[in-house]
């Protein structure tokens, strides 16, 4: 009896190193850096078409995060992430010191492809990755990004290091990996094909799909649709006040989700934030509303081919 006890003493004061030797390694070993493969990515030109592509695209998909108090894209802390540790997002002005005017066009199309820095530094969950862009919306965002909008003239407001937290650093060892980069250009999505067209809108151009999924920890960037809970929604987030929101269920369940919308009710939902119920859309969920006729049908016509969830989220609406 005592022998075994004894090697039970043993096996547990093993696992208890193993596990401190762990933690001790992920606060060490940190983030991890990756080495670049080589991509070609030439200069972008910028056009009238791009800047205002880039910029509607921005609009909702950089904005939010980058925004600092000087108005400009400067950074600020990302307090509704409280879990991910201290984040700050960073100033993307044109400020050759504080933000990205010394990067090339091809950095920041890397960076933005598959969360490495130029020097390989990866940058986890708390900067979302844009696998899925065709190469031409990728250079629309960065001919906004240096184009002549106020937003992106240089600020001079230094960037402030995140620190991330355990969680982070074990999800980055397990779960979030660096995507590669793409091996051959992402054409244009066939506009003509509603159900095509709307499957890059959600996965591709306007990530409905990571805030609709049931966790952010659990999304598959790489391939969106085998992401937990897959637009069935009841991720938590947290408004910039520190206010709980659910995201909504966007899948067909009569029940549970906008199984009894029209189209007209989706495009009244993305661009005026009314729900079909009239109750004001909240925060985190941004209105939509540069979106074309063409984008609501195909979004409408891709969401009617996704798998129906039944999961009834609570979304808190005395809470405003
Ligand atoms: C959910 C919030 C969020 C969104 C949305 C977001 N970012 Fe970021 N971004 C961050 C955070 C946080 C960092 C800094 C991470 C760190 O270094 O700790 C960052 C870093 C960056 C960097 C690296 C800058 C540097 O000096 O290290 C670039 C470039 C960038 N973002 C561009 C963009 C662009 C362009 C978009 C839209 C297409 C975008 N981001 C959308 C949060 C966000
Ligand atoms: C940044 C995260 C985020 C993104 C990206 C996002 N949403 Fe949302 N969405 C939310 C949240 C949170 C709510 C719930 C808001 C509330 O409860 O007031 C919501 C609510 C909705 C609703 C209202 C449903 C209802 O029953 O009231 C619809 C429809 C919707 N989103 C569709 C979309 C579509 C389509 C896209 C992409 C074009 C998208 N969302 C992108 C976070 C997001």
């Amino acid at each position: 009896m005592k022998r075994i006890l004894r090697a039970l003493g043993f096996v547990l004061l093993f696992i208890v190193l193993a596990i401190a030797a762990f933690i001790g390694y992920l606060q060490l070993t940190g983030i991890p850096k990756y080495a670049l493969e080589k991509v070609d990515f030439p200069q972008v030109e910028i056009t009238p078409q791009r800047v205002e592509t880039g910029a509607k695209i921005a609009s909702v998909q950089c904005i939010y995060c980058h925004r600092g108090t000087d108005g400009k894209l400067s950074g600020r802390a990302l307090s509704e992430l409280p879990d991910f540790g201290e984040i700050h997002s960073a100033n993307i002005t044109q400020s050759k010191e504080h933000g990205i005017g010394k990067w090339t066009d091809e950095q920041i199309a890397y960076l933005l492809r598959t969360g490495c820095k130029p020097d390989g530094q990866y940058l986890p969950i708390y900067m979302p990755k844009f696998a899925h862009l065709s190469d031409e919306d990728l250079k629309s965002v960065i001919a906004f990004l240096r184009s002549g909008q106020a937003c992106v003239q240089p600020s001079e407001i230094a960037k402030v290091p995140s620190k991330p937290s355990l969680l982070v650093k074990f999800l980055c060892h397990v779960a979030f990996k660096k995507i590669p980069y793409p091996k051959a250009v992402i054409p244009e999505p066939d506009t003509a094909n509603a159900v095509a067209y709307g499957r890059y809108l959600v996965n591709g151009r306007y990530d409905c799909y990571a805030c609709h999924s049931s966790d952010f920890s659990k999304l598959d960037m790489e391939f969106p649709e085998k992401s937990v809970g897959y637009m069935g929604g009841g991720n938590k987030m947290l408004t910039q006040e520190g206010k709980v929101r659910y995201t909504a269920n966007i899948t067909m369940c009569t029940k549970t989700g906008i199984g009894n919308w029209t189209e007209e009710d989706l495009g009244h939902a993305l661009r005026d934030h009314k729900n079909k119920d009239g109750k004001t859309i909240r925060e985190p969920m941004l209105p939509y509303n540069g979106l074309t006729d063409l984008e609501v049908k195909s979004i409408w016509q891709y969401i009617q081919t996704v798998p129906v969830i039944v999961n009834e989220v609570d979304r808190k609406w005395d809470q405003d």
